[in-house]
């Protein structure tokens, strides 16, 4: 039986849960107010969550140089069974080269035909096995007196009863040599239970480094991505990708910045380094192979120069000891961008590709705003002024943007464009939406927001955030939707956006932060509901902004038209918790066609998907018949709509 409160309370959460009274969105169609940046949408990536190593970067092998611990052989492990027995150790009296300073010893101390002995890796949580496919298993190798091999190299289960795809090498040699073999997969089932051996049948001691797994990658790039995470981005139709970081580029300290010098060329003269989030990174991501994944995605590299400051706070003054710094950025540009004529245009083109890559922008740095000095100033200014004195063209990006206190921010030059981070409450992004963007001057420099998110409730550098699943939830893609739509209606002065981070291994211990847009592990993939609503405004952008407007309700909106083909796209987030009817009132036009295509994103709040549950929120398309324009559409409860509407006739336009 009800209490008169309890009646109270629901009445009273009925009533709050109810829908505005129906809501009109005008949109003027006869008056493009501006055009729609055609560099809106985009993507940002750095080393984090093992978005490359352990992700993205197809290597199959973990600690593949044996330097991620100097006291032990992690991921590696002794594999011998029916008796036969090996050792292991690191040795750095036994190098490959002065870049990968360890190798890993392998005593064979008791093998034969029926019990060999040797080594296996796990992999990044697990080597993913797939049927009827190539892998490409390489490894250096330097065999000691009284041995030659063979060696088997193996695709086994953990228990090694299984053998999935083998090959061999039949003679090592005395000195450092490299070896490559191909192993193909049968009818297999998909399975990422599974480990790469490598073994003998006799006694004997051998040294190994760099030992690599390559399944099939993106356009069959050697050294590439893995297919199906490239075509979840590419799927996102990104117009620009932002690199290498974040805090990827700046490092920790100095000496463990993104020093992109050290990421060129053959993999063995790859140090690698540690990175600021916990974990070493082979470098086998370098400088050439973001720029590669640029190309293949159809997207401009937006590159982000180190810009003498690191995290810990280590930085280099503005004057002559930031020179070293400046000097890296212009080689760097030079790298990208220079001719084969030029020094490193030519190392590019030794480094295998001969044709300069595009680029417009540089960003200075990342998030100097963390340097209390007040050396960003100075500092931005000493690269601004070399970069724009030998590329003129380039539009330089400053890391302080209007959102940072006035002290912190760039004065001595006007920037180009300010990045802006933004990682909110899906509360906050809904508040602030409707009129964040449209306050700011527009005589300013123009904003690129590099990073942005929204969590649910919990903040992403808190504990209690390491206990939530490493993708958002419905209730974040409604905020994301309502922070994408201010940035879409003023895209006149936000050029760019990308949402951060972008990637996340979701094996336990993988990741450093949530919540992020695309969850993985060694054999699946799966978007996040924040993942499709990007989806939905990335690939229906247009080219003009419409003048709408939308009396007293909590729907966002965004209004554009593709103006060659008369298509409107009206974007619509419904965060209420019921439906909304809302009414269109669409000037300036007489007719539209026969039908109107909808794809709508709507889920409780706490819905999710998960590799569980991949698609378990999901867009939705429909379409509306004869809608006229004015006609009443509604919107589902906790929704995100894109709505195509063709114009077919037009009562005027200017
Ligand atoms: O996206 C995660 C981190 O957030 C980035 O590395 C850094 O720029 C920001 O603080």
């Amino acid at each position: 039986m009800k209490t008169k409160l309890t009646s109270t309370l629901l009445l009273l959460g009925a009533l709050l849960a109810a829908p505005a009274a129906e809501p009109t969105l005008v949109i003027d169609a006869a008056q493009p107010v501006a055009h729609v940046s055609p560099t809106l949408y985009g993507l940002m990536t750095e080393e984090i969550n093992h978005s490359y190593d352990g992700g993205l970067y197809a290597e199959l092998v973990q600690n593949r140089a044996f330097l991620d611990n100097a006291e032990a052989p992690v991921h590696w492990s002794v594999a011998a069974s029916n008796g036969a027995s090996a050792e292991m150790h690191l040795d750095p009296a036994h190098p490959l080269n002065e870049e990968l300073p360890t190798s890993l010893r392998l005593d064979i101390t008791s093998a034969s035909a029926q019990a060999p002995a040797g080594v296996a890796n796990d992999g990044y949580w697990g080597i993913p096995v797939k049927p009827h496919t190539r892998y490409r298993a390489s490894f250096y190798a330097k065999a000691a007196p009284g041995f030659s091999g063979p060696v088997r190299v193996a695709i086994v289960s953990p228990n090694q009863a299984t053998t999935y795809a083998q090959a061999k090498v039949r003679r090592l040699s005395r000195e450092w040599q490299h070896y490559e073999v191909t192993l193909k997969t049968g009818d297999v089932e998909p399975t990422s239970e599974a480990r790469l051996a490598l073994s003998a049948e006799h006694p004997g001691t051998v040294w190994l480094d760099l030992v690599s797994l390559f399944p099939p990658t993106w356009n069959h790039r050697l050294n590439g991505l893995r297919p199906d995470l490239m075509q979840m981005l590419v799927d996102l139709k990104p117009a620009f990708m932002r690199f290498p970081g974040g805090n990827y580029l700046e490092g920790a300290t100095i000496k463990t910045r993104f020093e992109w010098k050290k990421t060129l060329g053959p993999l063995a003269g790859r140090p690698g380094h540690r990175g600021p989030w916990g974990y070493r990174s082979t470098d086998g991501m370098g400088l050439l192979e973001f720029l590669c994944w640029c190309q293949d995605m159809g997207a401009e590299p937006v590159l982000a120069v180190y810009a003498g400051y690191s995290l810990r706070g280590e930085r280099a003054q503005p004057g002559p000891a930031l020179e070293p710094f400046v000097q890296e950025a212009l080689d760097e540009i030079e790298y990208v961008t220079g001719p084969a004529s030029t020094e490193w245009g030519a190392r590019r083109a030794r480094d295998g590709h001969a044709k300069p890559f595009p680029l417009r922008y540089v960003e200075i740095g990342n998030e100097d705003f963390f340097d209390n000095s007040g050396s960003y100033d100075a500092r931005f200014a000493q690269f601004r002024d070399a970069i724009k004195a030998k590329y003129p063209q380039l539009k330089c990006i400053s890391t302080v943007g209007n959102e940072q206190p006035e002290s912190k921010r760039v004065h001595s030059r006007q920037p180009d464009l300010l990045d802006e981070h933004y990682y909110r409450s899906a509360r906050t992004f809904l508040e602030d939406s409707p009129t964040r963007f449209e306050k700011y001057n527009r005589n300013g420099p123009e904003i690129f927001v590099g990073e942005w998110g929204a969590y649910e409730d919990v903040v992403p550098w808190s504990r209690e955030s390491r206990n939530l699943p490493p993708t958002p939830s419905m209730k974040a893609a409604l905020g994301d939707a309502a922070w994408m739509a201010a940035m879409e209606r003023n895209s006149d002065l936000i050029k760019m956006q990308c949402y951060a981070p972008l990637l996340v291994n979701v094996s336990p211990g993988a990741r450093q932060w949530r919540p992020d847009l695309i969850g993985y592990d060694a054999l699946h993939v799966f978007g996040s509901p924040s993942y499709y609503a990007f989806k939905m405004f990335s690939r229906n952008v247009g080219d003009a902004i419409l003048k709408a407007a939308i009396d007293a309700s909590p729907i966002q909106y965004s209004v554009t038209e593709d103006t060659r083909h008369g298509i409107l796209f009206v974007k619509l987030v419904n965060p209420q918790p019921v439906p909304q009817p809302l009414q269109f009132d669409i000037k300036g036009v007489r007719s539209l066609g026969p039908t109107a295509k909808v794809l709508t994103l709507a889920a409780a709040p706490e819905a999710t998907n998960s590799m569980d549950a991949p698609t378990n929120v999901v867009p939705v398309l429909s379409e509306i018949a004869q809608p006229h324009p004015s006609f009443v559409y509604t919107l589902p409860a906790s929704s995100v709509s894109v709505l195509e509407l063709k114009v077919r006739a037009r009562t005027a336009r200017p």
